[in-house]
């Protein structure tokens, strides 16, 4: 089974959709960490952004490969730095390139044909896996998730004011709302989870109680369609 959750930035996806996963024994694939990769090998690169040929020759000619919870580029462990801002602020001109985006969709879909898998970025249920069982739309309010990142970074000691976190998450929304392919937006068929005042926990289980109600009707559709048979 197939289950996709999109969603915007700062909604918790990444921690959810994994703790999902591991609930479920099913594999987890972090599609922004992909794009991540990408955009983290061109500026070690010294590619200009502005060169969309140099941008998509590069991004074929990478390989991104995973090991437990770490993932390399090219052989080398870049868990931690494609998280690093400069990272983050430089992704739109990778992730709005269509083929750029359709070789990493492309690798999605065979990583997904080989097993049960939870999937999470920004057009997993909408245009990479149009067809998956079960798509969930993970959202919260732009205040909410803008305080839980104020917070996370405070305690990690690195204070930011809220005011910034707000505006740079705004900013980053409306990139990822508005990218001509991919764009972030619940697919019609996506079950909508608004995380605003639950926990990790409790965002876990409700979707837990989704993915089994669909793993359940597929079971008995399954098993129609063989005594019909
Ligand atoms: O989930 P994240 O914050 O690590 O994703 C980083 C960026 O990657 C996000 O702002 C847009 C891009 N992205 C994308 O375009 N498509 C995806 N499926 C996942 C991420």
């Amino acid at each position: 089974m197939i289950v996709t959750i999109d969603g915007p930035a700062g909604a918790g996806k990444s921690s959810i959709a994994r703790e999902l996963a591991r609930s479920l024994g099913f594999s987890f694939l972090d599609t922004g960490a992909m794009y991540r990769a990408i955009t983290l090998g061109a500026i070690r690169k010294q590619i200009d952004f502005s060169d969309q040929a140099s941008l998509i020759l590069h991004a074929q000619a990478s390989r991104i490969r995973w090991q437990n919870d770490q993932i390399f580029l090219d052989d080398d462990d870049v868990t931690r730095e494609i998280r690093t801002p400069v990272v983050t602020d430089s992704i739109k001109y990778v992730a709005n390139i269509n083929q750029i985006r359709n070789a990493l969709s492309q690798q999605q879909r065979e990583i997904a044909a080989r097993q049960d898998i939870v999937t999470e970025g920004r057009d997993q249920g909408t245009e990479v896996f149009p067809d998956a069982q079960c798509k969930l739309f993970l959202t919260a309010s732009p205040a909410e998730r803008a305080q839980r990142r104020h917070q996370q970074l405070a305690e990690l000691g690195r204070p930011i004011p809220l005011e910034e976190i707000r505006a740079t998450q705004d900013r980053r929304d409306a990139e990822d709302r508005e990218r001509p392919q991919g764009a972030l937006r619940p697919a019609d068929d996506a079950v909508i989870v608004n995380s605003d005042g639950l926990n990790r926990e409790q965002v876990v289980e409700m979707m837990l109680v989704t993915v089994r109600n669909k793993l359940d009707s597929q079971a008995k559709s399954a098993s129609n369609n063989r005594s019909n048979a």
